[in-house]
């Protein structure tokens, strides 16, 4: 037997290997990929991925639409790195509706809201100002009442010996203070700032004012050369055709609580309000997504916006993916189940193990033109390579959960720092909102409840960035290893071999007392 028939023999394209497997679901520890001759180097490889007509990502992570993992905070900095947040809907929709502008209107390094004087206080006042908030500055904008711009406090005259001078007397005056108009800043404002710093010498601070020479924010020197110095090291942030970063969210499936009908003027104002905004993606994000009532909105929401980018699920079938692609939606959620806060499959006995659920998934999207997301269940940088021979992208919630960038606050333990994640089928999540997306009404959340999800805390994890680096550096490797150029060849050149309990212990370290835990 020639040596390549063998490997085929074993090592088997994803057809044959799920097929084959006699009824049983697998998920990603039960395989593993076999490598590829490679003339691929990780770091040329390609991890664009493209989730629907005109939306593409640089990178095909996105954060999970839950409300202990992604609002603006984390949406403007996945989207920063190249791949995109969606913005959970268990809040007001007011509120979403304004973390969403928060993302399309963000400029990175531009301080949206500085600190700023007024004329009439004393310098002292200022003072006591920087003790009280701890301020590591001490120059600051001078405005007026409707915020127009009267001149710049400079940090050489914030001193105890002129406390009871006005910072009318003490600042440089308007016309003698540099700024730069907000329609002057084109498409890349870094770049713009960095060329004034340099033009003029000794500046550190650009003031940005609008055309009724309002104060609308400001540059510093600082955060520019670290921004440039990053951005070497760094992927390529998302964005839209007008330089915006890309930003998702998600909608409930609302019901009218007279008739229990979908509540569809209700849903289309929330999407139209979300469009209006610049939302580039809209999910209806659900534990059930081969649903009438899932696929009724997505017709819905297809017909009142044809060109909208539209994200459905959760489902785990080639009939669900179809079902949901016919109603309307381009990109599908797969995932009953697979998630760390999950508890679905316990509780109501339902669910299938990821990796299978994706082969059958990927056959009904290529089928229809639809793009999968594979939801839930990543633990570590392999889950994704592994992921990605099926599917177009991953969501994640766990393992961003304990970013800074993740809402809610520091929490210490024992001297161990931690954040919240909470399953949105726990108790709490529902009681806030989630309700609808578990098939609950709101008002049943005043009796018991199957909870479908736990609360949890997650270690506190560095910035997003650098996960987001040991992520794509991880899945960048596994691509170098199959010798794939791009995502396309990765999920045509995969090739899937079992492992027992045994294989799966020899995989992790073991045998070694790890003094220092790898990163992912
Ligand atoms: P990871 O594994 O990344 O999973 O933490 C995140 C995904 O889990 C789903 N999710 C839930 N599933 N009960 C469930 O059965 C829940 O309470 C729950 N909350 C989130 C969701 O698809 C998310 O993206």
């Amino acid at each position: 037997m020639e040596h390549s028939s063998l490997d085929s023999s074993f090592y088997q394209a994803a057809d044959q290997f799920f097929q084959g497997q006699g009824g049983t679901a697998l998920t990603y520890d039960d395989v593993t990929l076999a490598t590829l001759y490679s003339e691929v180097l990780p770091r040329d490889t390609s991890i664009e991925t493209t989730l629907a007509e005109g939306l593409s990502l640089h990178i095909p992570l996105i954060s999970a639409d839950m409300d202990t993992v992604t609002e603006s905070s984390m949406a403007i900095a996945m989207a920063l790195n190249g791949g995109l947040g969606l913005i959970h809907c268990n809040m007001p929709e007011r509120q979403q509706l304004s973390e969403v502008s928060r993302v399309k209107n963000n400029v990175h390094g531009l301080i949206q809201e500085p600190i700023k004087v007024s004329p009439e206080q004393e310098i002292g006042d200022v003072l006591e100002l920087i003790e009280q908030k701890a301020f590591a500055f001490r120059t600051f904008p001078v405005v007026d009442e409707s915020e127009r711009l009267l001149g710049l406090l400079p940090g050489h005259a914030v001193r105890p010996r002129y406390a009871a001078v006005r910072v009318l007397d003490a600042m440089t005056p308007r016309k003698l203070v540099q700024t730069i108009r907000e329609s002057e800043l084109g498409a890349d404002p870094i770049a713009r700032a960095d060329q004034f710093f340099s033009e003029h010498v000794g500046m550190h601070k650009l003031l940005v004012v609008n055309d009724a020479d309002q104060l609308r924010g400001l540059f510093t020197i600082s955060d520019i050369e670290r921004i440039l110095h990053e951005r070497h090291a760094q992927l390529k942030p998302a964005r839209d055709s007008q330089f915006r970063l890309l930003c998702g969210a998600s909608v409930s499936a609302t019901r009218s609580s007279s008739t229990g009908d979908l509540d569809r003027d209700r849903i289309v104002a929330h999407v139209t309000g979300l469009v209006e905004r610049g939302a580039d993606l809209v999910a209806i994000s659900t534990a059930h997504g081969h649903s009438r009532g899932v696929g009724e909105a997505v017709r819905f929401l297809r017909s009142e916006f044809p060109t909208l980018p539209l994200m459905a699920g959760n489902v785990t079938s080639g009939a669900g993916v179809a079902y949901l692609a016919e109603c309307g939606a381009n990109v599908i959620k797969i995932g009953q189940g697979p998630g760390s806060i999950c508890t679905t499959r316990v509780v109501a006995g339902v669910g299938i193990p990821q990796l299978t659920a994706l082969y059958v998934a990927a056959k009904a999207a290529a089928a229809h033109g639809v793009t999968l997301v594979a939801d839930g269940g990543i633990t570590k940088s392999g889950d994704i390579v592994k992921a990605l021979t099926l599917g177009h992208s991953v969501m994640c919630g766990g393992l961003l959960a304990g970013c800074p960038e993740a809402p809610g606050q520091i929490i210490e333990i024992n001297g161990k720092l931690y954040k919240q994640y909470r399953g949105m089928g726990s108790l709490a999540a529902m009681r806030a909102g989630s309700a609808a997306r578990y098939g609950h009404a709101t008002k049943d959340t005043a009796r018991k409840l199957a909870a479908e999800g736990v609360e949890a805390l997650k270690e506190l994890s560095p910035p997003l960035d650098t996960v987001l680096l040991q992520l794509t550096g991880g899945l960048q490797s596994g691509m170098g290893y199959l010798g794939a150029r791009n995502l396309t060849e990765l999920r045509s050149k995969a090739r899937y071999i079992r492992v027992t309990p045994a294989g799966q212990r020899e995989s992790a370290p073991h045998d070694v007392i790890e003094m220092k835990a790898s990163g992912t």
